[in-house]
């Protein structure tokens, strides 16, 4: 009886949400049945991340091509694992990371990895018969088991909170925001169809609001969150909370808010450069000083990258004042590298990690980071990137690994719904983490 193990591997380019390209691909079983995947890809990328190879020939997409990577696969990757089981993840992952050997993916390139690795995970759902969720957590039980790693660091599979984008600013939108995301968590809702409600109300009364006060309050950014012409940061944050009261939720006990700084951007020269609030120049404390004012005023409960990528000493700084009440997540911080969270943990300079699989570029690392975050009792934002595609891999991840959190944009755009429609097929049969 055959195996029915991997039998063909093609990649090819398509485009993601941005009408960027990226890599796609495809696994053969020798059954004849299929899996795919799909890369994302980031515009505010911290510089530890993997490598997104590019054809850089300018007559072609503007340089933008994958054309390089794609040739990757089919010429050097695929080979190399035709006969392997793809319920083997781990087996999988060593193959590419042998062959690349390089730091941040520079050989083979992170999408070309990315994408093998992710469809390698539904090739192997596809052979053992179970949903996605359920075949990534058993990778990552079989992960920890011969990596050294409690798998009690993760629970039983759960659904995890959105974390829904409102109002976009920083690089994912034309306005003039700094700060690049204001989220809204649905924290007091019963269950997830109750979030997506919600999260629609809010969104739907927050057009109106802008609308309403001159602003545009129907154009949106990378991520679906609308991107006004503001006149500050605060400006974005109120915004938000009268359209969580119009929507006749409570601020703070039913819908929280989180934001993304993504700081890295404004940072340069050791100091923070606030267009949106008169030019304003602040040090990494008088940034920290800056959040902690927001968090007295509103509810605001996680903080994603509020300093720059390599401003540790700031980051402790934020950390030692807010770290008791407020989730500080590390994106460009981090970049899901597990060295960069460990000097995260040795330096309690945050108490979360977001993770994004194409920072690292499989998923076997995405697992060794995500072990390493839980051993030290840090909370898990699972993300996608502001480029993505009709691939809904996402839910099924940061449901297998009992994410805190799921960050995967707003609520309008097929490549975000794409997934928050999975997870409405995942949550008829997997409780909800927060409930
Ligand atoms: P990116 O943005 O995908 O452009 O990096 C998402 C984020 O910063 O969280
Ligand atoms: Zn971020």
């Amino acid at each position: 009886m055959s195996e029915n193990n991997i039998s063909s591997i093609k990649a090819r380019e398509v485009l993601d949400s941005r009408g960027r390209p990226t890599v796609q691909v495809e696994i053969w079983l020798q059954d004849g049945s299929t899996a795919w995947a799909i890369a994302p890809s980031g515009a505010s990328t911290g510089s530890a991340e993997a490598l997104e190879l590019r054809d850089g020939n300018a007559s072609r997409y503007s340089g933008l091509g994958v054309l390089k990577a794609v040739e990757n696969v089919n010429t050097r990757i695929a080979p190399a694992l035709i006969g392997l089981a793809p319920e083997n993840q781990s087996a999988i992952d060593a193959v590419m990371l042998d062959m690349d050997q390089t730091e941040q993916k520079t050989n083979l390139g992170g999408n070309a990895m990315i994408a093998v690795s992710l469809a390698a995970a539904h090739a192997g759902a596809v052979k053992t018969g179970v949903p996605l969720y359920q075949h990534i957590r058993a990778q990552l039980v079989a992960w920890c088991r011969s990596n050294g790693h409690s798998e009690d660091l993760f629970s039983e599979p759960t659904v995890p909170l959105p974390m829904t984008n409102m109002i976009s600013g920083g690089l994912h939108a034309g306005g003039n925001l700094d700060f690049q995301d204001v989220l809204i968590m649905p924290v007091g809702a019963p269950d997830y169809p109750t979030c997506l409600e919600w999260i629609v109300r809010v969104y739907n009364q927050l057009s109106k609001l802008l609308t309403n006060d001159g602003y545009e309050g129907w154009l949106v950014g990378d991520e679906g969150g609308y991107g006004p012409r503001l006149t500050s940061n605060r400006q974005a944050v109120e915004f938000v909370i009268r359209a969580i009261q119009a929507a006749g939720l409570i601020p703070g006990d039913q819908v929280t808010l989180a934001l993304d700084v993504a700081a890295t951007h404004f940072y340069r020269d050791g100091l923070y450069h606030l267009n949106a609030e008169g030019g304003q120049v602040l040090t990494a404390d008088q940034m920290t000083e800056r959040l902690c004012d927001w968090v007295d005023a509103f509810p605001i409960t996680s903080i994603e990258d509020g300093l720059a990528e390599d401003d540790w000493d700031g980051w402790q700084g934020l950390c030692d004042a807010l770290g008791d009440e407020v989730e500080l997540v590390g994106d460009d911080l981090f970049t899901t590298n597990v060295r960069r969270v460990r000097k995260g943990i040795e330096l309690s300079a945050a108490n979360s990690v977001l993770v994004k699989v194409n920072q690292i570029g499989t998923l076997s690392e995405t697992f060794e980071t995500m072990a390493v975050a839980r051993d030290a009792g840090m909370s898990m934002v699972i993300s996608a990137r502001s480029g993505e595609s009709e691939d809904w891999t996402l839910a099924d991840l940061a449901t297998a690994v009992s994410g805190d959190r799921i960050k995967i944009g707003s609520i309008v755009r097929s490549e975000r719904l794409a997934k928050y429609n999975r997870l409405l097929a995942i949550a008829e049969d997997v409780s909800c983490g927060w409930v």
